[in-house]
């Protein structure tokens, strides 16, 4: 069961929302009210706090009620998943452009790693104003998800799209989410090559970018198992199986990806191997100690080999020099649906860092560049071009 937070706009669409507090409750999630003060024209908070049980939050500076919190930031540690219903364009523009002037949006600037639905309510000219277009697509980029509206009748006797979706579908969206019935395979963290029984060759892979990855897809209602080399991570959240060496990796996932529609290998593979392990410890002798290595396979290349065409492979691509031409040679080799490239010789983002800023490349030449962001606001970013790769793929 989930903590539901539900801001309530000033648009007239507003009295559908106590049946969807009703649907939410029924189902046995938790649900409290945020409302702009202009929402509280449209329909009264009492409507709220009786379905609700509960206080609705409205003015961020009253103290009397509880004077030790402070809601924009409390409501949204509360929260796991974050609902603005209606959205007046008022609101979304607001929020879009980093303004928090009330209750609502000044929440919303609190939000980091939290799944947030928007649902724009409006005449249908301002839904089509370039602006408010543009703020859209400023908020689908963040990784908000923001549904389209319904076309039809609309308060202000006009037709066309901005009626609020009805609520029982709402309810439907928020509890299942996005990726409901998408089944996807992560893997993450580094392999480990034995020398002998207490050496191994690594690298410095620690997982965060793949664990970003896994928990954006459980945030979103996707299914997910997750295969996972040596990493200081608390995986206990997904399923998933822990493994050591690329061959171990190798036969977790060749064993599995027949089941899954998505792929997204952000493990940092050994390339190579020990040829020879010692069974026992190598004692210190000569100066230069030689160890022999020979190639591991190619998980990749060998997924590539059973790969149907509607399941989609997203590889990672971390590279120091000659970043591009490494990428689109990997895209094309591998049969690839996308490449997310990543420079790891720079310290403030890629290998064990919690920002990242990758090129993201499509087999149709599409490239898209993320910028430096949070890494889970990369996952989003890589998580949803691979499921819009995946419904185009599969309609
Ligand atoms: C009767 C009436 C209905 C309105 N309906 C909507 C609407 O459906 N969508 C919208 O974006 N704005 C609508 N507005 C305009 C918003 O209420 C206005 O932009 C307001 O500033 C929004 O404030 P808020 O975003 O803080 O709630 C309506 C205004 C009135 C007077």
């Amino acid at each position: 069961m989930s903590n539901f937070l539900i801001f309530i706009t000033g648009g007239i669409a507003a009295y559908k929302i106590p049946t969807l507090c009703r649907l939410l409750i029924k189902a046995g999630h938790n649900v409290k009210v945020g409302m702009t003060e202009n929402a509280t024209k449209f329909i009264t908070p009492l409507t709220f706090e009786s379905l609700i049980k509960n206080r609705v939050y409205i003015d961020d500076f009253i103290t009397d009620v509880e004077p030790d919190s402070i809601d924009h930031i409390d409501l949204i540690e509360w929260a796991d998943k974050i609902i603005i219903a209606p959205c007046t364009a008022n609101t979304l523009s607001k929020i879009a452009n980093g303004i928090g002037d009330n209750l609502v949006t000044s929440a919303m600037l609190v939000v980091k790693e939290k799944p947030v639905y928007i649902f724009p309510s409006m005449n249908s000219n301002m839904y089509d104003n370039p602006i408010i277009q543009e703020n859209i697509s400023k908020l689908r980029r963040i990784g908000y998800t923001v549904f389209e509206p319904d076309e039809g009748e609309l308060a202000c006797k006009t037709e066309g799209k901005g009626r609020l979706i009805e609520p029982e579908e709402i309810f439907q969206l928020v509890t299942e989410g996005k990726f409901k019935g998408i089944k996807f395979l992560v893997t993450l963290g580094p392999t480990k090559e034995d020398i002998d029984p207490v050496r191994y060759i690594s690298n410095w892979s620690s997982g965060k970018m793949g664990y970003k990855i896994a928990k954006y897809i459980k945030d979103n209602g996707g299914e997910l198992f997750v295969v996972a080399g040596d990493v200081c991570l608390d995986l206990s959240v997904f399923p998933h199986v822990r493994v050591k060496s690329a061959e171990d990796m190798y036969r977790e996932v060749i064993s599995r990806f027949q089941n899954f529609d998505v792929l997204i290998m952000t493990a940092a593979v050994a390339d190579y191997r020990v040829k020879d392990i010692a069974a026992k410890k190598i004692k210190k002798s000569d100066e230069i100690l030689t160890l022999e290595l020979i190639k591991n396979k190619d998980i990749l290349y060998e997924v590539s080999k059973i790969k149907k065409d509607k399941q989609i492979v997203v590889g990672f691509a971390a590279e120091t020099d000659d970043l591009m031409r490494n990428a689109l040679d990997k895209l094309n080799k591998k049969k690839l649906d996308m490449i997310v490239v990543n420079d790891v010789s720079r310290s403030d983002i890629g290998f064990g860092a919690d920002d990242n800023e990758v090129t993201i490349f499509l087999t149709n030449g599409e490239k898209i560049e993320t910028g430096k962001q949070s890494k889970y606001n990369i996952a989003k970013r890589v998580v949803d071009t691979a499921y819009q790769l995946f419904k185009s793929k599969n309609e």
